[in-house]
């Protein structure tokens, strides 16, 4: 009997001889019955036996229910792809897939990336980038102040006084961060990117800018003639200072950047000897390279947090 229920590979049969052991004309059943004739030995090991078969029905039971859970597991493969509802994948937001572009270029002329507080004091602001109080250059740009007398940083300027008063020259860095200015229509927004080149060594010049902005542009925007025009400037923090304008798909001139080596007066700010260190700074809109790049044309939907647009938009 032992080795029977061993053997027995269905539920259903186990059941069936379950039943003939110990249903109520089972086998067991009416051996429990006649007990009351037999001696006492005779009654023990009877006992024994029907314990013992219950015990072994019970362990073949559970065996075979386990068998038959995993094979209905194995058959009911899970197949994730069914009916399953389209997601929204999250992408990159302009600004940030442009950033991981520019960054990657900057970084590979060289510059290291820096970014700085957004709320800045005026020395790294202003002051140390050659503009004191008073002077009119403060006007070009509509300055947020704050109660405590500093502003909302508004030029990412700011970063490579920051930058080579930590490090001194030479250095090679790029700022990037939020900049902020009392402006607002469809090309201007109270916040706006910024980002800002420096390389300062012992022999850095003009053609070293046009260069490495001419590189830059065309990997970019991956194009190969690029035709760049540069206008003189006035910046308080370079001299002589240029603007940087391009070349849009043959058509018209769009300005896209202000240049110039910088002041020494902006060195001597940092404790960098104009004498013996001299170099170039470059300061862009990040904004407006990305809509460029990617055909957007209002500023502050980049900023609306609107997914339908930006969707729209390709993002
Ligand atoms: N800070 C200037 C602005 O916000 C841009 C700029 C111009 C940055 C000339 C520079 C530079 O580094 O050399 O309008």
């Amino acid at each position: 009997m032992q080795e029977q229920i061993k053997k027995i590979n269905t539920l259903e049969e186990l059941q069936a001889l379950y039943t003939a052991t110990f249903g109520k004309n089972g086998t067991m059943t009416a051996r429990l019955k006649e007990m009351k004739n037999m001696d006492n030995d005779a009654r023990a090991a009877i006992n024994r036996e029907n314990v013992e078969l219950r015990e072994l029905f019970k362990i073949r039971q559970a065996e075979l229910e386990n068998a038959a859970m995993m094979a209905g597991l194995q058959k009911q493969k899970l197949d994730v792809s069914l009916n399953k509802e389209p997601e929204n994948a999250g992408t990159l937001h302009p600004i940030t897939r442009s950033l991981v572009d520019i960054a990657g270029i900057l970084e590979s002329f060289g510059y290291e990336m820096w970014t700085g507080p957004e709320i800045e004091d005026d020395w790294h602001n202003f002051t140390a980038l050659n503009t004191p109080e008073y002077h009119p250059a403060r006007d070009m740009q509509d300055t947020f102040f704050l109660e405590n007398g500093n502003v909302m940083r508004t030029q990412t300027s700011a970063i490579q006084i920051r930058s080579m008063e930590k490090k001194g020259a030479p250095i090679k860095m790029f700022g990037i961060g939020a900049t902020y200015r009392k402006e607002m229509d469809a090309t201007h927004g109270p916040m706006f990117h910024q980002i800002e080149g420096l390389y300062i060594d012992k022999n850095v010049t003009m053609a070293d800018l046009i260069g490495d902005v001419k590189e830059f542009l065309k990997r970019f925007f991956n194009i190969n003639d690029l035709e760049l025009r540069i206008r003189p400037s006035y910046f308080p923090f370079t001299e002589p200072s240029i603007e940087i304008d391009m070349k849009w798909q043959g058509k018209k001139w769009l300005e896209l950047m202000g240049a110039g080596m910088v002041h020494p007066n902006v060195l001597r700010n940092c404790n960098i000897n104009p004498e013996e260190y001299q170099g170039f700074a470059f300061g862009f809109g990040w904004d407006r390279l990305a809509m460029l790049k990617y055909g957007l044309n209002d500023l502050r939907k980049m900023f609306d947090g609107d997914v339908r647009w930006l969707k729209n938009a390709g993002f």
